[in-house]
């Protein structure tokens, strides 16, 4: 199998940049082929809205690496995405990418039915909410099914290393992404198992989520002091 992380940091020796490290040091024990690129070393230019890649099936006239990446990243197997968290959530840089997505459809087919992870990285536990599912909208728009996403946290470079469990959690994620349960029926979770989002929108009588367009049914009541 060969998996690409694609690292959504511009701190080459960040704590993405050291997590994705990991996923190369854990990855030949899974007999997963790795490598990483950074999204830093793509040229990537903001949508412009002319819509010619809708109404006339043309390829971006934006002239950039969109295509450079994008036919990477459905070169391989296996995607993951490793993002600092920038003001809960995913750094400007990385949503231009996404906005581009209009573009994703034939790539979407290519990669259908394939596996994908995103860790996300933030100083704070609680400024983080729109973290995970944007990366995972990213994977979902992309074709790729989310086996497995989850937050570490560390604010200066290197703090990510600080809690040792953080290394078996990456280890963790290679083997999710070779063994992915299936989700058959409904579950009982505080977080979408699709797309990871913790926030819900209260609406008739239950939890609208703004990703998914799903909702999701209360079970306990909820206390607003
Ligand atoms: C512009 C900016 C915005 C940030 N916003 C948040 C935030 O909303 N929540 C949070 O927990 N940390 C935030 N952080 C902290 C980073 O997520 C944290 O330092 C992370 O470790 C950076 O990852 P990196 O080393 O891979 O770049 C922010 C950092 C920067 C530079």
């Amino acid at each position: 199998m060969k998996l690409l992380t694609l690292v959504a940091s511009k701190r080459r020796k960040g704590n993405s940049a050291i997590t994705a490290k990991l996923i190369e040091k854990f990855a030949p024990k899974y007999e997963i082929t790795t490598s990483t690129e950074y999204l830093d070393d793509y040229e990537m230019l903001e949508c412009d809205g002319c819509m010619s890649c809708v109404l006339k099936n043309k390829r971006c006239h934006l002239d950039d690496d969109f295509y450079s990446l994008i036919d990477k990243i459905s070169s391989n197997d296996l995607f993951v995405i490793v993002a600092p968290t920038y003001v809960l959530s995913i750094p400007g840089a990385l949503k231009t990418f996404l906005d581009r997505f209009l573009l994703f459809l034939p790539y979407y087919r290519t990669n259908y039915g394939k596996l994908g992870g995103s860790i996300g990285i933030s100083s704070l536990k609680d400024w983080q909410h729109f973290e995970l599912p944007f990366l995972n909208i990213m994977l979902l728009s992309l074709g790729f099914n989310v086996a497995d996403s989850f937050m570490l946290y560390g604010a200066g470079p290197g703090e990510v290393l600080l809690n040792n469990k953080n290394e078996k959690r990456v280890e963790e994620m290679l083997f999710n992404l070779l063994n992915k349960r299936e989700l058959n029926d409904s579950v009982i979770s505080d977080k979408c198992p699709v797309c990871y989002s913790s926030v819900f929108e209260y609406s008739d009588g239950g939890g609208y989520l703004p990703f998914l367009q799903n909702k999701s049914k209360e079970k306990e009541r909820w206390f607003f002091i």
